[in-house]
Parts: C-alpha cells; sequence; structure tokens
C-alpha cells in the first residue's frame, strides 16, 4: 500500500489482499460493539459476529506486520478478554495490558462511573521488537519529593496504567467536531514513539478522524490510514493538511516548534508537579531537559526549560493539573432553573494574639 496516504475502504477486505510484513506498528482502536453511531457502521453485532470480525481484522493486522513489529488495541470492558485470547491464538506475545485511565468519563445512573479503556499491547516476536525507553522517560518521585541526586538522571518509565491523558471532549481545543470517538494525540505520540522509529510505517485500520495518522506525520514515521466512512476520511485528510502546514511554518521560525512546546507540556502533566514547587527543582527540570532532548533530537539544558515553562505559564493551554486550580465562583443553575452564585469562604489562620513569639497560633490557644 502507498504510505502517507488515507484510504477509504473496509480494512479486513484492504489487508487481505495486500502483501504480508509491511508495518513496523500497528494502533487499531475499532467499534466497540456498543450500539454507538458512526457515520456508515452498525456497532450492534451479535457477540459471535463480532468476535469473529475481531478475529479476521487481528488476523490481517498480525500478518501485515513485519516480524519484529508491535501491535496496540484500544478496546473497551464488554470484549477486551476476547481480543486479549485472539491475540494469544494467532501468535502475538502480550506484553502490557494497559489500563488509559481518563478524566471527563460519562456519568452514570445506576452503576459506577466508567473512567477507563483497555489497550492490550502485542508484539509479533516474544523477544525482538523496538521499545525505545529512553524517549519515554520523566522525573520520578524521588526527583521531585526528595530531589535526591542518586536517583537515575534519565528519570522513570510510565506505568501501565496511563492517566495523563484527558479524553478529547467535545468544548476541547483538540476536538474536531464531526468524530464522537476521537483520541488524544499525546497518548498516540506515546504509544508511536515507544514503539516505532522514524521513517517507520504506522498503521491504523480503523483512522477515523485520523489522530494515529497525525501523530506520526509529526513524529517523522510514515503512516497508512484506513477508514470505512467517507466523511471520516475527509476529517482526516483536511486535518494532516492542517499539520502540514503546521511542520512548514515550524521549519521557518526560530521559536520553539509547536511540537517541542507540546511534548514540553507532556512531560510536565507526566511529572504530575504543580509549576510553583518544580521550578526551583533543578533536579526534576534537569531530568525533563535530558528526556525532552530524546524525544525532540534538539539539545535542551535546564535552563532552557525553566525559562520556557515560566513563559508558557502564562498561556491558557498550559495543562491544568488534577487539584491544581483554584476554584473560581461562576453561575450555576438549580434544579428549578434558578441561576445563582456558589459563595466560597476562605479559611483564614487565626489572627496572631499579641505577644506570640514565634507565630505558631496552636501555642496562643
Ligand atoms: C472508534 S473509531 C476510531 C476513532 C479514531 N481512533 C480517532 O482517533 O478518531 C472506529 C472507526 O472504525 C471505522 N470502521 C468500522 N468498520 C470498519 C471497517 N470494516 N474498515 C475500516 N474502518 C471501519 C468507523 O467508521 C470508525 O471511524
Amino acid at each position: 500500500m502507498k504510505t502517507d496516504t488515507i484510504y477509504c475502504t473496509d480494512a479486513c477486505e484492504q489487508l487481505e489482499r495486500t502483501d504480508p510484513e509491511w508495518v513496523d506498528l500497528v494502533f487499531a482502536d475499532p467499534p466497540y460493539n456498543i450500539g454507538y453511531v458512526y457515520d456508515n457502521y452498525r456497532d450492534d453485532l451479535s457477540d459471535e459476529k463480532y468476535v469473529e470480525w475481531s478475529r479476521r481484522w487481528m488476523s490481517a493486522c498480525a500478518r501485515a506486520l513485519k516480524p519484529n513489529g508491535s501491535i496496540y488495541i484500544a478496546i473497551g470492558d464488554d470484549f477486551a478478554a476476547d481480543l486479549r485470547i485472539i491475540g494469544r491464538d494467532i501468535g502475538l506475545h502480550l506484553r502490557n495490558w494497559i489500563i488509559w485511565h481518563y478524566t471527563f468519563g460519562q456519568n452514570m445512573k445506576n452503576k459506577f462511573c466508567r473512567s477507563h479503556t483497555h489497550i492490550l499491547y502485542f508484539t509479533k516476536h516474544p523477544s525482538e521488537f523496538t521499545f525505545n525507553d529512553r524517549l519515554l522517560r520523566f522525573p520520578s518521585a524521588r526527583h521531585t519529593e526528595y530531589q535526591d541526586l542518586r536517583a537515575n538522571p534519565r528519570g522513570r518509565l510510565p506505568n501501565d496504567v496511563w492517566d495523563e491523558f484527558p479524553r478529547v471532549c467535545g468544548t476541547f481545543k483538540e476536538r474536531d467536531g464531526v468524530h464522537g470517538c476521537q483520541m488524544p494525540e499525546a497518548l498516540l505520540m506515546r504509544i508511536i514513539m515507544a514503539s516505532s522509529n522514524p521513517k517507520d510505517v504506522v498503521l491504523d485500520p480503523f483512522v477515523g478522524s485520523g489522530t494515529t495518522a497525525i501523530a506520526a506525520r509529526r513524529l517523522g514515521r510514515q503512516y497508512v490510514g484506513i477508514d470505512i466512512s467517507e466523511t471520516y476520511v475527509e476529517l482526516a485528510r483536511k486535518r494532516l493538511a492542517r499539520v502540514d502546514h503546521e511542520i512548514r511554518n515550524d521549519d521557518r521560525t526560530d521559536s520553539w516548534p509547536e511540537l517541542h512546546t507540546e511534548m514540553l507540556f507532556q512531560l510536565y502533566r507526566e511529572t504530575k508537579v504543580s509549576l510553583e514547587n518544580l521550578l526551583p527543582n533543578q533536579v526534576a527540570l534537569r531530568v525533563i531537559a535530558a528526556s525532552l532532548s530524546e524525544r525532540t533530537g534538539v539539545t535542551y539544558d535546564a535552563a532552557a526549560v525553566e525559562r520556557r515553562l515560566f513563559e508558557l505559564s502564562k498561556d491558557k493551554r498550559f495543562p491544568k493539573l488534577p487539584n491544581d486550580t483554584r476554584f473560581k465562583p461562576c453561575k450555576h443553575v438549580t434544579s428549578e432553573g434558578k441561576r445563582y452564585t456558589r459563595v466560597t469562604h476562605r479559611l483564614r489562620a487565626r489572627r496572631q494574639p499579641k505577644g506570640s513569639q514565634n507565630g505558631d497560633v496552636r501555642q496562643a490557644m
């Protein structure tokens, strides 16, 4: 198949008639068979039919993979176990069963709210595969809490529970309107950085709004995307054209390229330490600089990272960490439709009694 192309066709039919072993990495986010309304796919097969279909597309993708290739599959609760078993049946090796734990999950009334998706990470060969650990590292608690100089200066690897990627909700700037299942670009970047190298071929058989292709393009990989819907393919191609434009503009400026800024945002999210605690911590900043240099291929030092984080902190895109945002009173609506402003009372320390020496209010009580 021609690379750097989005095909509008059925993924199984297309992959079954293509040569084997030409892909380095597959990312697949198939329909989950939960009755979701897609443009022209009915997401309500019988359980048997869905499992049978899953076996077919997973076999077609495994056939397309090179012997040292990897495949990541995003899947919901109902069929995660089936897909894991199909993977074993067709000779894939499970490396991680990742849980993507996201914020902004769906509210439920009669069960616990859903806030995760499974990502099954398989390789075709049990021991020969690409895994770029140096691109994934970020500061550990030994850097951020203790500023421990003996901690690994390259940082630590992420856990298999990923909670640094909020779901792309309707109101997010990243959300591109038409497709309701758009994945976060940063999540795809982590997968592509981990399991492929520049110029490798990344295939997404259910490319939807084009997220995988966009992340691959930005990271200098070749992509092939397939989707059965013309509307989604059109959307993916438009998004890709915008990314091409951005890449051309980045080449022309001498300020920080947009991709490097986003990678710095992502490292900040991964570090999970508020800016006011991070900026004075040179040990953690050095790890961020080392990791950013690996991810971008451009050398950054701790001072450059510190300056850029400070500059960006005034930008409204600056990532908010959970519980790191001050509550701002705003207009709320009661169940009867009345509007009111929620008032918050700030707790103040008791005034220091006269004559108290050291200012500890407990001693004066
Ligand atoms: C969950 S969505 C993928 C969303 C995507 N990850 C994104 O970030 O936008 C699944 C996609 O599979 C597509 N699809 C369903 N059956 C297909 C088939 N047989 N071949 C190719 N694409 C198919 C649907 O049109 C839908 O866009």
